[in-house]
């Protein structure tokens, strides 16, 4: 079993003497010492640009699409570095062929970075978004499952794996399986998700996943990824081209030749140059992540779920929006208190820091959080 307080000391030595309880990774993830680190050298070669190596760019690029690939279950041929998660919905929105009479499937209470490019997707081509209306505020899977399955339009499913307001996890098997018997484009917006649980795609069947670097995984703005399933790659026409998206442009010496056949893999879909300091400090995260081991952050995680579930169930005043269940349950945990502000104030008073989301008090620890610190944040709840 990995030691989470050993790590701690090494990555937060900041966190040993510290009374703030850092519960928002749901917004933004706390750098390790090593990724801080590993941004501050880049940005110190940065400042004498003639000491940067080769290996500054290039490779630094390839080790992040090796290092994510590791994560999901991918390969590095699959990968596309980008610079956020719209990115990668934007890519599956506008370049999954669509037609007047097609359905675009997703759920209500999507982020608006999975809404948007679906709804101007449909009002370009006439599809049609049809969204699944939610039930207590959490997507409704057999409702999902049950549109793939008698809804003979439908060519895309949208969904977010972990929902941003409720910390609803969809089961990516399920909704996957069925989109794959029909050959439906399966796209997922996994940004609350990875870092906190993990997925392994080449057992999950997804065609498209994008995400973010920014939150579970701990690492910069500006670093991001989208997968792309090999079989699905060649389908696909970008609908942006990056100089260094097609055969033969990643030779520097010889740049005029403007080939215009892509790339066989996933750099098809990046638009170079990509921010290297921010991917530099990524690969440090991942590393650090491999240590720890995302099944171990989730029983982590599952089990401070657990422990809120039960502090629920003897405060039924206290409304719980997160589902009950491990498998449908992430790190974001929501609840409705009812003195909704009077409560975030008072967590803030005494240094907790959450966020407030969609009349939900959004609690989302990682694996640092101490089952007494969870217990402190309990306790103020009410007051
Ligand atoms: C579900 C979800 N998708 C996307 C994002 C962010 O998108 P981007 O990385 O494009 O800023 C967030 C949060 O900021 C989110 O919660």
């Amino acid at each position: 079993m990995t030691d989470f307080q050993a790590l701690q000391q090494r990555e937060y030595p900041w966190m040993t003497d510290s009374d703030v309880i850092y519960l928002d990774h749901a917004s933004t993830g706390a750098y390790p010492k090593a990724t801080a680190d590993a941004v501050t050298a880049y940005v110190s070669l940065r400042h004498m640009p003639h000491t940067l190596r080769p290996e500054h760019f290039f490779a630094t690029l390839q080790r992040s699409r090796e290092l994510v690939a590791q994560l999901i279950g991918a390969s590095a041929a699959e990968i596309a570095l980008t610079t956020n998660t719209s990115h990668g919905v934007n890519l599956a929105a506008f370049s999954i062929p669509l037609t007047t009479g097609d359905e675009i499937l997703t759920v209500d209470r999507e982020f608006p970075a999975n809404a948007l490019p679906w709804i101007k997707r449909a009002e370009r081509t006439g599809a049609t978004l049809v969204r699944l209306p939610c039930v207590n505020d959490v997507p409704d899977e057999a409702a999902l499952l049950n549109a793939i399955a008698t809804r003979p339009n439908v060519k895309v499913v949208a969904v977010s794996w972990v929902s941003f307001c409720s910390g609803a996890r969809i089961d990516l098997d399920a909704v996957g399986t069925a989109c794959r018997e029909r050959g439906i484009w399966f796209v997922v917006d996994a940004i609350q998700g990875l870092g906190a649980v993990p997925l392994d795609v080449s057992k999950t069947p997804i065609d498209i996943l994008a995400s973010g670097a920014q939150k579970w995984l701990q690492s910069p703005w500006g670093s991001a990824f989208t997968y792309v399933r090999k079989e699905r790659i060649a389908q696909l026409e970008p609908p942006t081209v990056g100089w260094m998206s097609t055969r033969g442009s990643d030779d520097l010496f010889n740049m005029l030749t403007y080939d215009p056949v892509w790339f066989e893999d996933a750099r098809k879909f990046e638009i170079i140059t990509l921010p290297f300091p921010d991917f530099s400090g990524m690969n440090a995260s991942l590393a650090l992540f491999q240590e720890l081991g995302v099944a171990n952050i989730a029983e982590h995680l599952a089990s401070l779920g657990d422990r809120l579930v039960d502090f629920c169930d003897a405060h039924p005043e206290v409304r719980l929006v997160t589902p009950r269940d491990r498998p449908h349950r992430a790190g974001v945990f929501a609840i409705q208190p009812p003195e909704l502000d009077a409560t975030s104030a008072r967590l803030k008073a005494n240094r907790i820091f959450h966020s407030v989301r969609e009349r939900c008090i959004r609690l989302s620890p990682h694996w640092y959080t101490t089952p007494a610190q969870w217990e402190r944040v309990l306790s103020l709840v009410l007051g």
